[in-house]
């Protein structure tokens, strides 16, 4: 008897394990290929798409409203998008957590450093997404992520391969990624351009300071010592 229960208990532990092993990325699932757009216009409309659709579940809590005017969107938009929130507000989901967390088992993860947090994270999330497909129940269903706790949010599923609709939603998640990858680091190109004056104020530095000390040591070498005392030439 005690013999059943052990042999029970192990069953049951492994196929606990079983199921947290299948809701894992497949790490075998080859990942798109993608260009990362930065124009402002793609994280835009990137923007629009995360705040219409992904923050329902997810958050961006590292980005404040405000930011959003750092990539080109209008005071009025942003006004818009933030509703009853403040401009310094971040940018939480709209659900609330205890919902989040009763709906899907788990509190999807806030996405702003989504695209750092994972191995190859623009190719991951554009992959994820595109990776939607119906089982032969009409279930939904991810090649990447077996198991997902996700619904298709951008109804790529839905869509026939090959048809226009299908290259939209692509254009859209697209779009989606240039935003997050973004979020995940809003100061990139302003360290970048700070980086080159740094580097040239540096060299206009020393070539001053180099010919300042040319002069001076030039002056001390014309100077003559005699019994202690300096005599000027
Ligand atoms: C209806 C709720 C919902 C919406 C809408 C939603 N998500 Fe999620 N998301 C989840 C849940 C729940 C998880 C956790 C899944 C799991 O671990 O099984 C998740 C996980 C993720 C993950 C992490 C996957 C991983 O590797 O752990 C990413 C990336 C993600 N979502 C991106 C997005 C993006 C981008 C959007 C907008 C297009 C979006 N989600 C919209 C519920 C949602």
């Amino acid at each position: 008897m005690r013999r059943l229960v052990c042999i029970l208990a192990a069953v049951a532990v492994w196929m606990t394990g079983v199921s947290s092993i299948q809701a894992a990325p497949n790490d075998a699932y080859p990942l798109a290929q993608i260009e990362v757009d930065n124009s402002m216009a793609a994280r835009q409309r990137g923007a629009v798409i995360a705040i219409e659709t992904c923050m329902m579940c997810h958050g961006f809590k590292y980005l404040r409203y405000q930011d959003l005017l750092d990539i080109g969107m209008s005071a009025e938009d942003v006004d818009n998008y933030r509703g009853d929130n403040g401009l310094l507000d971040r940018l939480e989901s709209m659900t609330p957590i205890e919902v989040r967390k009763e709906s899907y088992g788990k509190v999807p993860p806030d996405l702003t450093l989504m695209t750092i947090a994972r191995k190859h994270g623009p190719e991951y999330v554009y992959t994820l997404l595109t990776s939607y497909y119906l089982d032969p129940e009409e279930n939904e269903a991810n090649h990447l992520f077996p198991g997902i706790r996700m619904p298709d949010a951008m109804g790529y599923s839905f869509t026939e391969p090959g048809s226009t609709e299908r290259a939209e939603v692509e254009r859209n998640v697209s779009d989606l990624v240039s935003f997050m990858v973004w979020a995940s680091d809003p100061n990139a190109e302003t360290r970048k351009t700070i980086g080159v004056w740094v580097i040239l104020y540096l060299i206009v530095l020393t070539t001053l300071l180099y010919l300042v000390k040319r002069k001076i040591w030039r002056r001390v070498e014309k100077l003559k010592i005699e019994n202690g005392t300096v005599k000027r030439p």
